[in-house]
């Protein structure tokens, strides 16, 4: 319901709606066959100022906050879901600088990330370190103005094509999570080097990267926050931030998917009428879209709420990534089954919604681990008789 977006929301969704048609879909195809980094939608976003939507106004962004970046999320995702995670981890990796960073930091990287001209990667986790994120082992020690770092760091979205990385490591492994610090390395740093590419089931135009840190000295200042020992939270609070745009992802691959199932279903005849008159066709899409229109509802609140300063946010932005990531997962694997055998090909373009799709209940926090946050939350406001009834509390 348009009704209940601001003129603002209207805007960015009509801007980030453009450059989807435009330059999105016609070769959304082409950049998951040939795996490659939509560089021409950097630039189309970049022109519109839509690469800081998030970033606040002082630090040369929009301050369009989190709802806005979500709508900008769901329709790049709406005609791809690769697309729309190359924008989105923009936000995830420079989430830290926001809630963490010192003011030079801000004013040394934000004004750039805003337009686009340095993009950037999120390096929590190792081959060993995913869900237990505090387990990870990276290591840095402060040694004459620098931080030597020394580790690998695996799933890193963005991996190539960033050029300033948000890299979470310990400073202090006896002292385990409160241990962890948060280090900005920029891309060309000695000792710091892209690794393996991952072949993807799915959002296959995002190179994902694992990373090398070998005697890697990072200067001093670029320690987050110039604190250490503050990393898990800035890495928890950054979460907290971001997964309601992993779920905008979800909900632009469902409602893409639920787009074109209900075109083809309409144009598709069987037993000589469209196989959209049938009654058990249009029951499957009344499920999906009443699933697709309660994601929605929930992203928006839980994007609302942060933007609107509320302190407990994890539950709401847990509950929004796993519905949205889940309801994407069933709705485009019945977009498939709509399309009948050619669902099952690449000569169009649904079987691509549900490979990517699947991605989005495994990152950015599985949805195991989702539920797990979600539950701790409930039995805490219980434990403090806290009302149980609202959503987001300021
Ligand atoms: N905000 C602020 N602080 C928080 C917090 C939050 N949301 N959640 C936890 N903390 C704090 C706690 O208060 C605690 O602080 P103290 O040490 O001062 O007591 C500390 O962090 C440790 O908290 P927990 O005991 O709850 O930590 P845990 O070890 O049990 O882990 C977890 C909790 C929720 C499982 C967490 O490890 C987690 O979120 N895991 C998933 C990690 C994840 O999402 N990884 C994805 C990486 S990004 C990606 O996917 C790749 C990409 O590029 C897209």
């Amino acid at each position: 319901m348009d009704e209940l977006l601001t003129k603002e929301n209207l805007e960015y969704r009509a801007m980030a709606r453009e450059i989807a048609e435009k330059h999105v879909r016609p070769i959304a195809a082409e950049l998951d066959a040939k795996a490659e980094y939509p560089w021409p939608v950097v630039r189309a976003l970049q022109d519109a100022g839509l690469m800081g939507v998030w970033i606040p106004k002082e630090y040369g962004g929009r301050g369009g906050g989190v709802m806005n970046l979500c709508l900008v999320v769901e329709e790049l995702s709406k005609a791809c879901g690769g697309v729309g995670v190359t924008y989105a981890v923009n936000a995830l990796a420079s989430f830290p600088i926001i809630v963490g960073g010192t003011e030079e930091q801000k004013q040394k990287y934000l004004p750039d990330i805003a337009q686009g001209k340095t993009l950037m990667a999120f390096g929590l986790s190792e081959k060993a370190s995913g869900s237990d994120a505090g387990s990870l082992k990276a290591r840095a020690e402060k040694r004459d103005g620098f931080y030597v770092l020394n580790g690998d760091k695996k799933w890193n979205t963005n991996g190539n094509a960033a050029t300033l990385y948000s890299i979470f490591c310990s400073t202090n492994p006896d002292r385990g999570g409160r241990g962890v610090s948060a280090l900005l390395v920029e891309k060309g740093t000695p000792g710091f080097e892209i690794g393996k590419k991952e072949d993807l089931m799915g959002i296959r135009c995002v190179p994902v990267h694992e990373l090398h840190f070998e005697d890697c000295h990072v200067p001093e200042e670029n320690l987050l926050g110039g604190k250490e020992g503050y990393g898990f939270k800035h890495a928890m609070m950054t979460l907290d931030l971001a997964r309601p745009g992993v779920a905008a992802q979800a909900l632009g691959l469902a409602q893409g998917a639920l787009d074109l199932a209900v075109d083809y279903t309409m144009k598709r005849e069987q037993f000589g009428q469209s196989v959209a008159s049938f009654q058990g066709i249009q029951w499957m899409l009344a499920d999906m879209a009443t699933k697709v229109e309660a994601s929605r509802q929930l992203i928006y609140a839980a994007a609302r709420g942060i933007d609107a300063g509320a302190k407990h946010v994890s539950k709401m932005a847990a509950m929004a990534k796993v519905f949205a990531t889940d309801t994407a997962m069933s709705v485009t694997t019945d977009a498939v089954q709509l399309f009948g055998g050619y669902g099952y090909c690449k000569d169009y373009p649904i079987e691509k919604y549900m490979r990517d799709a699947k991605i989005t209940q495994i990152y950015e926090g599985t949805n195991q681990i989702q539920r797990l946050v979600i539950g701790r939350s409930l039995i805490k406001e219980a434990a403090a008789g806290q009302p149980r009834t609202q959503s987001a509390e300021a």
